[in-house]
């Protein structure tokens, strides 16, 4: 199973979605394969946000080796599941996503977890809270996304 996460820059909450679901996979014995991109080219080829990697770092996942690229329209043919972090994301992947795209396409929080949320808000511009919340809602869907989806 291939699962893309999706944000703007892919410096912050995407790579975090893939960190925490990488962990909670490796937890719980399942082989998925996992990459995040952004909809935005401005941050391609860099390492996450330092903060992200430190509060991801804190909760004992790691962020080390990733980098930054950007969504591609082949990438609706080559992952099954593609989970935009915002409305703002699933708008522009819905006008990127060719006709005959295999992947399924959709606001991750809208589909998984259990918190009041249905968007990851973007912590960029925030302080170190808005980076803990991100962590909060990623590990709340993730895990139930292995429940409903991975999981027999
Ligand atoms: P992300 O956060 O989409 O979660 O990676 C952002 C990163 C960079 C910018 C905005 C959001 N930026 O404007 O450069």
């Amino acid at each position: 199973m291939k699962i893309l996460f999706v944000c703007l820059g892919n410096i912050c909450r995407s790579p975090t979605a893939e960190a925490v679901l990488r962990h909670l996979s490796s937890l719980h014995e399942v082989d998925l394969d996992i990459d995040s991109a952004g909809t935005a080219a401005y941050h391609i080829g860099k390492s996450p946000d330092t903060r992200s990697a430190q509060a991801a770092k804190a909760r004992g996942m790691s962020m080390q080796g990733q980098s930054a690229r950007q969504v591609s329209v082949n990438d609706f043919y080559e992952f099954d599941f593609i989970f935009a972090m915002d409305k703002a994301n699933y708008d522009n992947l819905l006008a990127l996503k060719p006709p005959n795209g295999s992947a399924h396409l959709s606001l991750f929080l809208s589909e998984y977890g259990q918190l009041n949320y249905d968007e990851v808000p973007d912590p960029y511009y925030g302080g170190d809270q808005g980076f803990e919340l991100v962590l909060d809602l990623l590990e709340d869907a993730c895990e139930q996304f292995i429940q409903k989806k991975v999981l027999p």
